[in-house]
């Protein structure tokens, strides 16, 4: 059987929201259509959901942090620039106010933001935050540059956030997340 994402390759980034939880969805539904997945999380992501569980989910190592601790890798130990040519598409998840500004500004100080700014392949983002960060002028900004730049964003919605708060600001469901990415990938058809 062949399925819609087959082949296709997907690199994931979370960020440190409190939706970070919400990647190990993402991830698993992203395998299921077929698409080989690897993660790309940043420090602040590591507090929400532990690399150990993504790598599970994904098959792949982790990159969850710039600086390779392991002895026993091989290669130019610059996995940001293997994710960068590796994958088709980037969707980041879980995108704190924080890391959407880094992004904005082209810094690449973690695993999530070096990759991108490394990255030719088209980039989602899928926010996640309480709805005055969302809606502060500086987080729509840095959101409009991104747009500019050619980035889609995905919601984020109305609904329950984690103040316990009905507003704007909640991430996008993780089938929303992979619908566009097929999107991106192979159209709606
Ligand atoms: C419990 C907790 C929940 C948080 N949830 C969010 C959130 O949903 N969205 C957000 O923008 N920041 C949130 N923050 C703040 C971010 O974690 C903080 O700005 C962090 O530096 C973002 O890291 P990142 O830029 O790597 O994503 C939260 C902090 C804590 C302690």
């Amino acid at each position: 059987m062949t399925l819609a994402l087959d082949g296709h390759r997907v690199l994931v980034g979370v960020g440190g929201s409190v939706a970070a939880f919400k990647a190990c969805q993402v991830v698993t539904d992203l395998r299921r259509e077929g698409a080989e997945v690897k993660v790309a999380m940043t420090e602040a992501a590591t507090h929400f959901v532990t690399p150990t569980l993504l790598r599970a989910l994904s098959g792949h190592r982790v990159a969850s942090s710039i600086w390779e601790d392991d002895p026993a890798e091989v290669g130019h130990g610059m996995s940001h620039l293997d994710l960068a040519s590796w994958c088709e598409v980037q969707v980041v998840v879980a995108a704190s106010a924080d890391l959407i500004a880094r992004l904005a500004l082209g810094l690449a100080g973690d695993p999530v933001t070096a990759t991108a700014l490394a990255c030719r392949a088209p980039l989602l983002v899928a926010p996640a935050m309480e709805s005055a960060m969302w809606e502060h002028p500086a987080t729509q900004g840095h959101t409009a540059t991104l747009t500019a730049r050619g980035a889609r964003i995905i919601g984020p919605v109305h609904g329950r956030l984690a103040s316990g708060h009905e507003s704007t600001g909640r991430m996008a469901e993780p089938d929303v997340i992979v619908s566009a990415v097929r999107d991106v990938l192979v159209g709606r058809a």
